[in-house]
């Protein structure tokens, strides 16, 4: 494909790197390298990229900080980095706000600012790693709240069209750890995000360990940048932190499985936590089956499952994506043949 691509040269607005190395690029830190890797800092420069034929209808990536990403090879193609920065009141509505936030911004940068500005909300959300343009990729969700709650309006650049077009909550298609742009990768850039957020909001404290972090921490009457404050410690203390290992976060969804199953699971073991899902279903714990299965704290050369979190898989310095993707198949397998239950990937794996 390479053939096709050169001839891009940097213009002003976006820069271009011939076989660019990614491993500072993914919190995994794996090595893997990119044809060509173009920053845009002006996402105006996006229709004319587009418009250059290798661009059209080559194999595109995007990616934000790289902190839901598996590379277990190179990309054949061109990986796009949106850094554009700015977070700008739009409009006041009464005792909420419509703020608009460009999608190269640090998320839990954000979080801080929204608290800062006075906005309740995104407390429960402090410290996820990302972009906020990755935010409604996967829907980014913690500590019993989703981001999808206070997005209005996504921006994105539609590669079918190549024009920008703004897209309203219901259009997303949001889930649980999914959207309209997980399921259909490649064709939409997210370029900005618009959030509506209250100045007074009830904050959610029923998440397990929420309201004990706060009493640990002397709080008898909880704000929402106390709760940012809990919920960053609860964090730090339960996940590795990728600064200090490689990882991306849950490497697996929470399976939602139907009531029944869920029931006899419960049944045969007790402990299996449990949450309410859409009618008729249940979310198991992914971290119960694979710590049940043995894995949790388990090495593999450099590849690792966390002991801290049997949900989050490690890169102890040199493992490569395809090592930490072969033990990912092996918890897959085996929570499948211990439990009947199909584990599904949170990260985007390539
Ligand atoms: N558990 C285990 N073993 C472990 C860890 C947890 O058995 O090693 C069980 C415990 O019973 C625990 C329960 O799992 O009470 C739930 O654990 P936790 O509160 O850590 O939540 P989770 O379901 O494992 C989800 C999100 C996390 C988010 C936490 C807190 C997914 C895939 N993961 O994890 O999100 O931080 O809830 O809200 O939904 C991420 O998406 O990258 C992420 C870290």
């Amino acid at each position: 494909m390479i053939a096709h691509i050169t001839g891009i040269a940097s213009e002003p607005g976006y820069t271009v790197v011939e076989n660019a190395p990614l491993q500072g690029r993914n919190t995994f830190r794996v090595p893997a390298r990119a044809e060509l890797l173009i920053d845009v800092s002006r996402p105006a420069a996006l229709p004319g990229l587009f418009d250059l034929a290798a661009l059209k209808n080559g194999k595109v990536l995007v990616l934000g900080a790289g902190s839901n990403v598996l590379f277990t090879r190179d990309w054949p193609g061109v990986v796009l980095a949106l850094p554009a920065l700015g977070i700008r009141l739009l409009q006041n509505r009464g005792d909420a706000a419509l703020i608009r936030v460009e999608a190269g911004e640090n998320w839990n940068d954000f979080v801080h600012w929204s608290l800062g500005h006075g906005f309740v909300g995104l407390e429960n959300l402090a410290l996820i790693p990302g972009t906020v343009g990755a935010a409604p990729i996967q829907n980014i969700g913690a500590y019993g709240v989703e981001v999808c709650e206070f997005i209005d309006t996504v921006e994105i650049f539609d590669r079918a069209g190549a024009k920008f077009t703004r897209l309203g909550n219901a259009d997303c298609a949001f889930a649980y750890r999914d959207s309209l742009f997980r399921r259909t990768p490649g064709r939409y850039l997210v370029t900005a995000v618009e959030f509506l957020l209250q100045r007074a909001r009830e904050l959610r404290l029923d998440y397990a360990g929420v309201r004990e972090e706060l009493a640990a921490m002397g709080i008898a009457t909880a704000t929402a940048p106390l709760v940012a404050e809990a919920v960053s410690r609860l964090r730090l203390r339960k996940l590795p932190n990728p600064a200090m290992i490689g990882n991306a976060g849950s490497f697996f969804k929470n399976p939602v499985v139907k009531d029944e199953i869920a029931q006899q699971l419960r049944v045969a073991h007790p402990t299996l936590p449990l949450w309410p899902a859409a009618s008729g279903h249940k979310k198991l714990s992914a971290a119960w089956l694979i710590e049940a299965c043995g894995f949790k704290g388990l090495r593999e050369g450099d590849a690792g499952v966390s002991s801290q979190h049997a949900l989050v898989l490690v890169n102890h310095g040199h493992a490569t994506g395809a090592q930490i993707w072969a033990l990912a198949q092996r918890i897959l397998q085996s929570v499948q043949s211990r439990f009947g239950i199909a584990l599904e990937p949170e990260p985007i794996v390539i």
